[in-house]
């Protein structure tokens, strides 16, 4: 089971400073001291100089490929994808024991904790987030109308907040939050160095962020369908965004389908749970430049249903993926890799 489980870090770029010794010391689970960390907030030297997290932002022009990380582009496919989403998403590729295997880490430890859930979309992670934290207390947070109107449906989730905003520029107050959570929302922020460090701004010191989402495949027919629809970050990019963010304590926990095995050759829409520890109060001291994309910008139309219509079939693709993987794991003898 070790070694299918360790398949995706093979990913890993042999030059980063972390060796994969390193990063790896568990079978699914990565961890920091948090004086490495305090050290590099003073004098930050990237040291995965091939990930996109290298730069300050990993903003990517409209003329390159990932087709749907772009908020007008998320908006509109989730304008689609939100009748269906429940019912297509979850069963395939995050279902309840993810969710709550990835929540494990968030800490959810008292029902008056204050929890911002970031890209909530229907609500399917705050249903995790609402069996420990009493619901008044959870703000559901989306840029889709229509994904909210799914979570709106939801008798658990009838008393929290919910409300419209962008994962980049929160409408939270700096210091406000004892948990941060987003799932499966960061791979299609234009700028997901700016979203991390508004996780950083809205927690109130000693406070936890916990991103859940993608992890790169190294197979390369998903690696192809992978950078054509969205961002599937390195493991190593999220560790990067969260300590320039200024994060301590940072962990990486591997999480996937239990049909998959451990395999993560295919990347997982849903492939991990990244938590840090906000170490002191106010804002982070990281700077970032303008955002990357001007959503008042008009958009050629044409040009814009070509993106849009590249990105939904390399979706598509992503749907198929744990579909293959489950008759896999019916064909294949148990304790066998596959
Ligand atoms: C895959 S869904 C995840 C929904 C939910 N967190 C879950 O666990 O099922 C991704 C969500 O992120 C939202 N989203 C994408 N970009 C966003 C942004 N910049 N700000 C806020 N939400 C965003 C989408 O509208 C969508 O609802």
């Amino acid at each position: 089971m070790a070694t299918p489980m360790l398949n995706g870090a093979k990913n890993l770029n042999p030059n980063c400073g972390i060796s994969s010794k390193y990063c790896f010391p568990k079978k699914d689970s990565v961890s920091y001291s948090s004086n490495y960390i305090s050290s590099t907030r003073r004098s930050f030297v990237p040291r995965c100089s091939s990930t996109a997290g290298g730069s300050s932002s990993s903003s990517r022009p409209a003329s390159q490929p990932r087709f749907i990380q772009h908020k007008k582009e998320a908006f509109w496919f989730y304008r689609f994808l939100s009748i269906v989403y429940d019912h297509i998403i979850n069963p395939g590729h995050w279902t309840e024991d993810m969710r709550d295997d990835a929540l494990e880490p968030a800490d959810l430890n008292d029902r008056n904790l204050t929890v911002v859930d970031v890209g909530g979309g229907t609500g399917f992670t705050t249903l995790g987030i609402v069996k420990h934290v009493d619901a008044k207390n959870v703000t559901i947070l989306d840029q889709s109308p229509h994904q909210l109107a799914k979570a709106k449906q939801k008798e658990a989730l009838k008393e929290c907040r919910i409300i419209e905003g962008d994962a980049e520029d929160l409408p939270f107050p700096t210091d406000y939050a004892d948990r941060y959570v987003s799932a499966g929302s960061i791979e299609y922020w234009p700028d997901p160095q700016r979203g991390i460090r508004e996780a950083y701004r809205v927690l109130k010191i000693g406070g936890k962020a916990c991103v859940i989402g993608p992890v790169y495949p190294t197979f390369w027919l998903s690696r192809f369908f992978a950078d054509v629809w969205m961002l599937f970050p390195k493991e190593e990019e999220y560790i990067e965004w969260f300590e320039k963010a200024g994060f301590i304590n940072i962990q990486l926990k591997r999480i996937g389908p239990k049909w998959y095995r451990g395999v993560r050759r295919h990347g997982l829409i849903m492939g991990c749970s990244v938590t840090g520890i906000k170490p002191f109060s106010g804002d982070s001291t990281l700077q970032l430049g303008p955002k990357a994309e001007d959503v008042k910008k008009p958009v050629n139309p044409f040009v814009f249903l070509w993106r849009f219509f590249l990105g939904t079939i390399a979706a598509t693709y992503y749907v198929l993926v744990p579909i293959y993987m489950w008759i896999k794991d019916q064909i294949v003898p148990k304790g066998r890799p596959i």
